[in-house]
């Protein structure tokens, strides 16, 4: 009798174990897969606008998800900021690599709109250096970011707030870059112009 009992008990595990993995294999979209459902092909749906994450990153994982919750706080400050925050290395160094990966494909290394995708045949956007975005508010190129501009799509789902304040920053750092007036530049940049510098001439 006992043994019968012991039987049923694992015979009934397998099959709960069974059903578990039926589970495991339900029908699914996984990340980055493509899906006919939905206009734009896209298996995964941007939330809908205005939606605020409860937590996020990796912390939001853990089991109070107390740490994940101070991203979203993180998030909605700098949504709201107006203009850059201080400007420091770090934060440059990010809007660089930020920037490299998700702007200059089409905007170009120095922001003049020549990028290589647009050496293949998109449309050309405005050169950062145009008169009309030098004298720009930090904060339009923010919402460009966020809400894309005429052809431009948004970028709002790849790059979160405080990285377009980074990448605004380093926007700003090119704009100096193009038109730098060389009484700014320091001495060992303005040695190395033609003719600048103590050694002078062209290298
Ligand atoms: C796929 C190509 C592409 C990428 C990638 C791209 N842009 Fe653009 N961007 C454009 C085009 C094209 C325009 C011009 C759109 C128009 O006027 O219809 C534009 C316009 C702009 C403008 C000018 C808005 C104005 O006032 O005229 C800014 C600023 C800008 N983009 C910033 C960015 C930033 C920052 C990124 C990276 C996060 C980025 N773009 C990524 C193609 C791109």
């Amino acid at each position: 009798m006992k043994c019968a009992c012991v039987l049923l008990a694992v015979l009934a595990l397998a099959g709960c174990e069974r059903s578990m993995h039926d589970m495991y294999r339900q029908p699914r979209l996984d990340q980055g897969e493509a899906s006919p459902l939905f206009p734009d092909g896209r298996g995964e749906r941007p939330p809908p606008a205005g939606s605020v994450p409860v937590a996020a990153g990796t912390l939001a994982m853990t089991s109070s998800g107390r740490k994940g919750r101070e991203l979203p706080l993180a998030w909605q400050v700098a949504s709201e900021r107006q203009a850059l925050p201080a400007v420091t290395d770090t934060l440059l160094a990010r809007g660089q690599e930020r920037y490299g990966i998700y702007c200059l494909p089409c905007h170009g290394a120095v922001g003049d709109g020549d990028g290589p995708v647009v050496r293949r045949g998109f449309p050309h956007p405005p050169s950062y250096h145009e008169q009309r975005l030098r004298d720009a508010p930090d904060r339009h190129f923010h919402d460009v970011i966020t809400n894309g501009y005429g052809i431009m799509h948004s970028y709002a789902d790849r790059v979160p707030p405080q990285d377009r304040w980074a990448i605004v920053a380093y926007i700003r750092a090119l704009q100096f870059s193009q038109q730098a007036p060389v009484a700014q530049l320091p001495p060992a940049v303005r040695a190395k112009l033609p003719g600048g510098g103590p050694a002078g001439g062209p290298r």
